[in-house]
């Protein structure tokens, strides 16, 4: 075992596989995406769900100040989305959202898409954990997901 340090807790995180989310806020009638893998269930009853978000992140306050959010799962064919809501200025002109039923906009052609109601932050160390409670939800049985490990999409 060896002592951590950024580089070699980031190369050893990057061994755990993951699915990949985009996670949504409409604010004043502008979207606001940001791609996520730090997603995971919470709770059954009631159904929650959570992930975590840099504090340093330039958009933060769009997700700490919204009630409504939505988390898409993406599929395999979406790899450009991830890499599109990864960036600092994501663009949005190409890229179709739906309505969804609670203030929310939904990504079309995603394995999954949740909307939920953001129902407690948590502050530890550099990130804030979203609490999630999901109020709708969809899946597509025939999509695969888009994966990542080892800093690359599979
Ligand atoms: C596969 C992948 C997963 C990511 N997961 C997270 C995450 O869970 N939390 C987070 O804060 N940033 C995550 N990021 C980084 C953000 O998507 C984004 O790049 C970062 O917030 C920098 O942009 P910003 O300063 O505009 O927020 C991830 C990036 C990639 C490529």
């Amino acid at each position: 075992m060896r002592k951590v340090n950024i580089k070699n807790f980031k190369k050893t995180l990057s061994k755990f596989s993951t699915g990949i989310t985009v996670v949504c806020v409409k604010s004043n009638n502008f979207i606001h995406g940001k791609t996520v893998n730090s997603f995971n269930s919470l709770s059954l009853n009631p159904p929650m769900v959570l992930f975590s978000l840099g504090n340093y992140s330039s958009s933060i306050s769009k997700f700490t100040k919204t009630k409504y959010l939505s988390i898409n799962i993406l599929s395999s064919k979406q790899k450009r989305i991830s890499e599109n809501f990864a960036s600092s200025s994501p663009k949005l002109k190409n890229i179709k959202f739906l309505d969804g039923k609670n203030k929310t906009v939904i990504l079309p052609n995603c394995i999954a898409n949740l909307e939920c109601k953001l129902i407690d932050k948590i502050k530890k160390g550099d990130h804030i954990i979203f609490i999630c409670k999901i109020l709708e939800l969809q899946s597509n049985d025939k999509l695969k997901p888009l994966v990542y490990f080892n800093s690359k999409y599979f």
